[in-house]
C-alpha cells in the first residue's frame, strides 16, 4: 500500500510536471507503473522513490511523470472523425492552397503514432496529387517511449487489428520479426518532436490542422483553457481543431466554433476573433 503522504507527493509531482490530474484512489495505477521505475534506477520500491525524489532528481521525476502518461491509441481512433475530414473538411482546405501546394498538421498527443499515420494513409488514399505537395507534418508527445516506437513504426499484430483496414495493412506496411512497419516514406514525413503541451509552444508556428485527441481529458479545466486558446492563435483562418470523442470546448472557452458540418468534435475559430494568446 502507498502511503497517503507519498500518494500525495506523486500526484502533485506528476501534475505540476504534466498537467495530469490523477485524483484518489489510483493507488494500484501507481504501483503498477512506479514500481517498475524504482526497480530501474535499483530502488527496492516506492518510498525509496519518493524519498530520491525529493533530492530533486530530474530524470527520476521526468520518468515516474512518463510512466504516468496513457498512452493508449489505435488506428483510425473513432473512425468517424477521419471519414468526416476527408468528406467535408479537408477538401476546402486543399481548394484555398492549391496554389501554394503547402500544409502544416499537428498531431499534440502522436502517443505511438497510429494517429499521425492514419492521418497521413487517409490524405494519401483520397487526395493522390498530394504526393507533390509540402506536408509539413509535426507530431508531438511528452513521452519520449511513446515517440521512440512513433519513429520506429513498428506495430504488434495485436496493434494493426486495431482499426486498421487490411488493405492499408498490405498497402502501406511490411512484415518484420516484431510485428509490421510503416513504409519509410511515411516515417520520414513526420517530424517527431518531445514537447510538454503545458509548455510554449507558439514558436511550431500556424496550422492547418491540429490534432488534439484524447490527451486534454486528463487535465484540469484550467489547463484545458491555456492549452485550447494557445492553439486558436496557432490556427489558420480556415483551419480547425480536431479533439477526441468525447471531448468539447463548451464550457472551456468560447474561441472555437462546433464545425457544424462535422458531427464529431471539430471546432474552427469563433468569429475568426484570435486573440491574443495568453
Ligand atoms: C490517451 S493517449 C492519446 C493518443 C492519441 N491522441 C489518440 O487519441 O489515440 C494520450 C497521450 O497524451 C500524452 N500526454 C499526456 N500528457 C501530456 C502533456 N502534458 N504534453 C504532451 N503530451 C501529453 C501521453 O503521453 C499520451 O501519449
Amino acid at each position: 500500500m502507498i502511503e497517503k503522504a507519498e500518494y500525495d507527493f506523486l500526484s502533485a509531482l506528476v501534475l505540476q510536471r504534466s498537467g495530469l490530474s490523477l485524483g484518489a484512489g489510483k493507488d494500484y495505477l501507481l504501483e503498477a507503473r512506479l514500481i517498475p521505475v524504482a526497480q530501474s534506477w535499483g530502488l527496492s520500491g516506492i518510498d525509496d522513490l519518493v524519498r530520491d525524489l525529493k533530492k530533486g532528481n530530474e530524470r527520476m521525476a521526468s520518468a515516474v511523470t512518463e510512466a504516468m502518461t496513457t498512452n493508449e491509441t489505435l488506428f483510425f481512433r473513432d473512425k468517424t472523425p477521419f471519414e468526416e475530414m476527408i468528406k467535408t473538411l479537408i477538401p476546402p482546405i486543399l481548394e484555398a492552397r492549391r496554389h501554394t501546394q503547402r500544409l502544416r498538421v499537428w498531431c499534440a498527443a502522436a502517443s505511438t503514432g497510429q494517429e499521425p499515420y492514419s492521418f497521413l494513409m487517409m490524405l494519401k488514399d483520397s487526395f493522390p496529387e498530394l504526393d507533390r505537395w509540402k506536408i509539413e507534418f509535426i507530431a508531438t508527445d511528452i513521452s519520449s517511449q511513446a515517440l521512440a516506437r512513433a519513429q520506429e513504426g513498428i506495430y504488434s499484430q495485436f496493434e494493426v487489428q486495431r482499426g486498421l483496414p487490411i488493405q492499408s495493412l498490405m498497402k502501406y506496411f511490411n512484415q518484420v520479426p516484431d510485428g509490421w512497419q510503416i513504409q519509410e516514406s511515411f516515417r520520414k514525413a513526420v517530424s517527431y518532436r518531445k514537447l510538454n503541451l503545458l509548455d510554449h509552444f507558439g514558436h511550431l508556428g500556424k496550422f492547418d490542422v491540429i490534432l488534439c485527441r484524447n490527451v486534454l481529458i486528463y487535465f484540469e479545466p484550467d489547463n484545458k483553457q491555456l492549452i485550447l486558446e494557445r492553439m486558436a492563435t496557432m490556427l489558420s483562418e480556415d483551419g480547425f481543431v480536431m479533439l477526441g470523442a468525447a471531448e468539447t470546448v463548451m464550457g472551456i472557452t468560447n474561441m472555437f466554433e462546433r464545425r457544424r458540418e462535422c458531427r464529431s468534435a471539430t471546432y474552427g475559430l469563433a468569429g475568426k476573433v484570435v486573440h491574443a494568446g495568453r
